[in-house]
């Protein structure tokens, strides 16, 4: 498998000074690795990817399982000072699903769906700035793993989704080729501006629209899109409900 590397470093390195493409054989998370190098005081921009990962990580500690060639795993980690960091995982998802196919769906806050199953999902970690300051620059790990060919759906309550449903010939480097330069310009425009440029594409694109959702907290209700900071927002028997906390998951309810 050849990755496209030198054509994504071409086409962003010019507005990214220091912007680096690194593909490991193997690394146990992609997201591991950039939150460790963080640590070491290693903060330039870099798009890490994996050909295969031994323990990739999901939200809620949950375990992101892929095999060589069927899956693209990979972090984008880049020093970040938005003035606020609500709704940074929706601007990626609606940025994937901008670059790849109009049908796919964002399920708030991390995941893409196509067809109420999960085709992709999104980990996006921070390391706290050296300084401590709150409104310093924080090193911000955006993971992101899309599953490219079928894959088994052992233990999964819903079979996974895999992008050759939507683009038959598609594959891991070309995939990456079409999303890392609108990722990058979006992690930038959302630093500028936050969520409220993407919450009308997002709301476009939500997977829970109008949909009765239960959250894991126990709340029931019907989702109402996103606020403009990215908050679900939920109807409820107690009015309307805006759902922030990233600990809380949600599902639609038959
Ligand atoms: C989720 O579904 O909860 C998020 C999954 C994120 C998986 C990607 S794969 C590349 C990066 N490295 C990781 O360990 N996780 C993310």
């Amino acid at each position: 498998m050849r990755w496209p590397a030198e054509a994504i470093w071409e086409a962003i390195e010019p507005t990214l000074a220091g912007f680096t493409v690194e593909v490991l054989p193997q690394v146990d998370s992609t997201n591991s690795e950039l939150m460790r190098r963080s640590r070491l005081g290693q903060t330039e921009p870099v798009l890490l990817v994996a050909q295969t990962q031994t323990a990739g990580r999901g939200r809620l500690g949950r375990q992101w399982q892929s095999q060589a060639g069927d899956s693209l795993t990979f972090s984008l980690g880049m020093l970040l000072q938005p003035a606020d960091w609500a709704g940074l995982s929706l601007a990626v998802g609606v940025t994937l699903a901008d670059a790849l196919h109009p049908d796919i769906r964002i399920k708030w806050p991390n995941d893409l769906w196509l067809a109420d199953r999960k085709l992709a999902g999104i980990l996006i970690e921070t390391a706290s700035s050296a300084a401590g300051d709150p409104g310093a620059a924080r090193y911000a790990v955006v993971g992101v793993g899309i599953n490219v060919a079928p894959r088994p759906s052992e233990g999964l309550s819903t079979a996974p989704a895999s992008l050759r449903e939507l683009l038959p010939d598609s594959d891991a480097g070309q995939t990456l080729l079409r999303i890392a330069e609108p990722l990058v310009r979006s992690l930038q425009a959302f630093e500028s501006f936050g969520f409220a440029p993407f919450q009308a594409r997002f709301n476009a694109r939500d997977a829970l629209r109008d949909r009765a959702v239960a959250l894991s907290d126990g709340t029931a209700g019907t989702a109402h899109g996103a606020s403009e900071t990215g908050a679900l927002l939920v109807h409820t028997a107690h009015g309307m409900h805006a759902v922030t906390s990233s600990e809380v998951s949600v599902r639609p309810t038959p």
